[in-house]
Order: C-alpha cells, then structure tokens, then sequence
C-alpha cells in the first residue's frame, strides 16, 4: 500500500512551497503543468546538473545520489510537497524517499497504462533512458498495464543531453534526434506503432522537433499534466493571491548558471542560484 503523508494542516492559509527536483531541465516540463494549476505557489526548483545524466549511472548511485541532494533540500527550503520529475530517479527512489521523510512525494514514473489504453494498433513505444528502460519497476508496469499490447522499449542513451543543448539555445541537431527516437517507429505488414510514450522529461522539450521528424504520425504521451493534476489533489486547488511569490531555480553544480538563467526566468523563476553538491 501506498505509504501517504498528509500535508500540513495550515495551507489553506498560506502559500506552498513545491520543491520539484530532476536530474537537469526536464523537470521544468512537469513544473510548467503544476505552475498553470497552482499559479500561487512557491516553486523551489533543483536540476541536479552535478550528476547530470542519471540515466547512465547505476541504480545504487542513483538512490545515494537522490537522497543526499533531497536532505539538503528539505533541510534548507522546508517544502510542503516533492515532485520527483525525472522518471529515471522515481523508478528507484520513491520507496527510499517515503521512508526518509514525512512529506508527501509525487513521482514521474512512465506513463505505460494510459498507453496501452488508448493504443488502436496495440504497438505502443516506451522512450526513456536506458536506466528506466532496465528498471524492474518499467517492466512490473507493462505486466501489470500492458493489456496484451506489444510494447516496445526503447532507451536512448543521447536524447537528454539533445534536449539540454537545445534549452542552451544550441540548434537542435535533427540528425541525432531522428537516429534516437527511430526504432519507436516499428511498422509490421498490417500495423504499426500508433503511442509512444514520453518517459524521461526532458524529452517533451523537443516535442515540436519529435513531430517534425516522426517517419509516420504517432500520439505521443506526456504524463505532465497527470502529475500536476495529482499535486492538486494533495495541496488542494489554487487560491487566490495579491502577490505571486518568488520561486527559485537551483543548480547543484552551476557550470551552466549564466546561460540558463534566462530559460528559467522564463519559466516564471525570479532567481537562479546555486545548492553546491559537487559529485565526489
Ligand atoms: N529527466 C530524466 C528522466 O525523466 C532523465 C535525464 C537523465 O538521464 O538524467 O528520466
């Protein structure tokens, strides 16, 4: 069963701090679907760009990693609500991260059910990072979702990083892209694949790219939305505000602080620092 901590009780009359946490940017595509929900929240955002990409590293790493940058966290920004937007960190972490902390924590975890629900053709692809793709947490979800559809996994061990020099302000390097995402694209004599599913989040940043470059037409699924509805259902709906307040954006390395600040000033963030976690 679900372990469920309950927010504090004071919300309804002041305003809550949502910590949303990945490994890099892509957590902002989750966050930009909380923000249209609870446009009078504090937002405390951590792109772990020390360790960026997690989707490479190992699986107890990957949980040593989370947990320590979540301590410092919490410690310093007392959030009332967590939103692990980073798919590859959630397969693991979760379990961990709800024994450590009396907080309510939302995880991006691949979004195989609605998938297999609505795929016409039954041929659905999952693209994530090869660490979500190797997960046992992935593959309990197509046993337990799949609906005798054929699901397709497929890990891309570039697509992050593409989504990140494109968020830089770099031109997307369509050759790339085009070679990461092809094997989704799987065409047999009567069918062929009609879903592929989002599952990292930094990928539904190249979202107008994957469009672009898709050899057939394809639904794709961003489970963003699904996530900030799920946020609302813990720290209740939007209230009214006189005064939106600031949110923070931090990096725990902060290589790329001068050239990022403007991607998030324009996600909504006033200011752009620095949690220093260097990886050791
Ligand atoms: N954004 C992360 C996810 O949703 C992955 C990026 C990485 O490999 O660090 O899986």
């Amino acid at each position: 069963m679900r372990h469920q901590v309950k927010p504090s009780a004071d919300l309804a009359t002041r305003v809550p701090t949502i910590l949303v946490f990945d490994s890099g940017l892509g957590g902002l595509t989750v966050q930009r679907e909380i923000a249209r929900l609870r446009p009078d929240a504090r937002f405390v955002y951590c792109a772990d760009d020390a360790a960026f990409p997690y989707g490479r590293r190992d699986e107890t790493e990957v949980i040593a990693r989370v947990l320590a940058v979540m301590e410092r966290l919490v410690a310093a920004h007392r959030p009332d609500c967590v939103v692990i937007a980073c798919n590859t960190a959630s397969t693991l972490v979760m379990p961990h991260l709800r024994r450590h902390f009396a907080l309510p924590f939302v995880g991006t975890v691949p979004a195989i059910k609605p998938a297999c629900e609505q795929s016409v053709s039954r041929m659905v692809s999952v693209l994530a990072t090869p660490g979500t793709v190797a997960r046992d947490y992935t593959h309990a979800l197509i046993a337990e979702f799949g609906q005798g559809c054929d699901v397709n996994l497929v890990g891309s061990v570039h697509l992050a990083s593409l989504a990140e020099a494109v968020m830089r302000g770099e031109p997307a390097d369509e050759a790339a892209i085009s070679a990461e995402i092809a094997a989704c694209f799987v065409e047999n004599r009567s069918r062929r694949t009609d879903t592929i599913v989002l599952a990292c989040t930094h990928y539904p940043l190249l979202m107008a790219t994957f469009r672009q470059l898709a050899p057939f037409p394809v639904t794709w699924i961003d489970p963003a939305p699904a996530i900030a509805r799920r946020v609302v259902q813990i720290l209740g709906p939007a209230r009214p505000t006189a005064e939106v307040p600031a949110s923070l954006a931090l990096l725990t390395g902060g290589k790329a602080r001068a050239a990022l600040a403007p991607v998030f000033s324009s996600y909504g963030f006033a200011e752009t620092g620095v949690e220093p976690l260097p990886l050791h």
